[in-house]
């Protein structure tokens, strides 16, 4: 089966879908034929993603969400039936990294926030989600880890943390909804989006060390990570459930 056969009719879910990896999954779904909704903080620029997909023939509608808040989340999940009737495929993407700081100085503010945006977020998305999928005929959803969700990068103990939790939840959904929902991870190495840019920019000590970092020699494309969610929604991997699927060419290995 091909991806347009097994995407068409589908109503795909992208929070985080603004920027970034999001954004390219978000194109990429919607190259494959499904209706895709776009949840993000940033209206502008989600609007935006939006428009780039109707220009090329796709349908897709924006909801402006801050996944720390339930009702936002349900909200979203809302919207995608009240859209398009339906919610089959979820990409949880949205996140941030913070502002890098040794275990020792980090405030529990900076904790706090970090696990609220990157962990909590997902918790509440994927709740929203399987409420849905559960009573209408199951679904597939993926959510954003990073190789920091295996190997941690020195001085983003929260980030770390976040990002090994988001595994544990992929785990449990995976495991407790069975043969119902399937639910993987992804996890990107060094992708060239706003947020890695701005952290390189914020954190020029870093950019060297990242830049010679092994494995492939360079970044990956934000549509190397969309290739690999597509595929893990599709029917295509409809045997895969409760993976963690490093997308980082090689980088883990060394
Ligand atoms: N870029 C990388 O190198 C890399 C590597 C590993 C993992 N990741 C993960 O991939 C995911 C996407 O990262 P990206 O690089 O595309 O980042 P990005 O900054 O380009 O996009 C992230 C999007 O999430 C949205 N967002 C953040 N907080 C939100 C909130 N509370 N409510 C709603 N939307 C919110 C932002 O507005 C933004 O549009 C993140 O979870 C990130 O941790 C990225």
């Amino acid at each position: 089966m091909s991806h347009e056969a097994s995407a068409a009719g589908r109503v795909a879910l992208v929070t985080g879908g603004a920027s970034g990896i999001g954004r390219a999954t978000a194109v990429r779904f919607a190259a494959a034929g499904a209706r895709v909704v776009i949840a993000d903080l940033q209206e502008d620029l989600g609007n935006a993603v939006v428009a780039e997909i109707l220009a090329a023939g796709g349908e897709a509608a924006f909801v402006r969400a801050d996944l720390t808040r339930e009702e936002d989340t349900d909200g979203m999940v809302d919207f995608c039936v009240t859209q398009y009737g339906a919610l089959n495929w979820a990409f949880n993407a949205a996140g941030i990294t913070g502002t890098p700081a040794p275990f020792h100085e980090t405030s529990l503010e900076t904790w706090r926030r970090l696990i609220d945006v990157d962990l909590t977020s997902v918790f509440l998305s994927m709740r929203a989600e399987l409420r849905h999928m559960v009573h209408n005929g199951g679904g597939a959803i993926v959510n954003a880890s990073s190789i920091a969700g295996l190997s941690p990068t020195p001085n983003l103990a929260s980030y770390n943390a976040a990002k090994h939790g988001v595994l544990g939840l992929t785990k449990s959904g995976a495991k407790e909804y069975s043969g119902r929902v399937r639910v993987n991870a992804v996890l990107p190495g060094a992708t060239d989006t706003p947020m890695i840019r701005k952290y390189m920019d914020d954190n020029p000590a870093i950019q060297g060390e990242m830049r010679a970092e092994p494995g492939t020699g360079h970044f990956a494309d934000p549509d190397d990570i969309a290739a690999a969610v597509v595929w893990l929604c599709s029917d295509e991997s409809r045997h895969v459930s409760g993976v963690s699927m490093a997308v980082d060419g090689g980088l883990l290995l060394h």
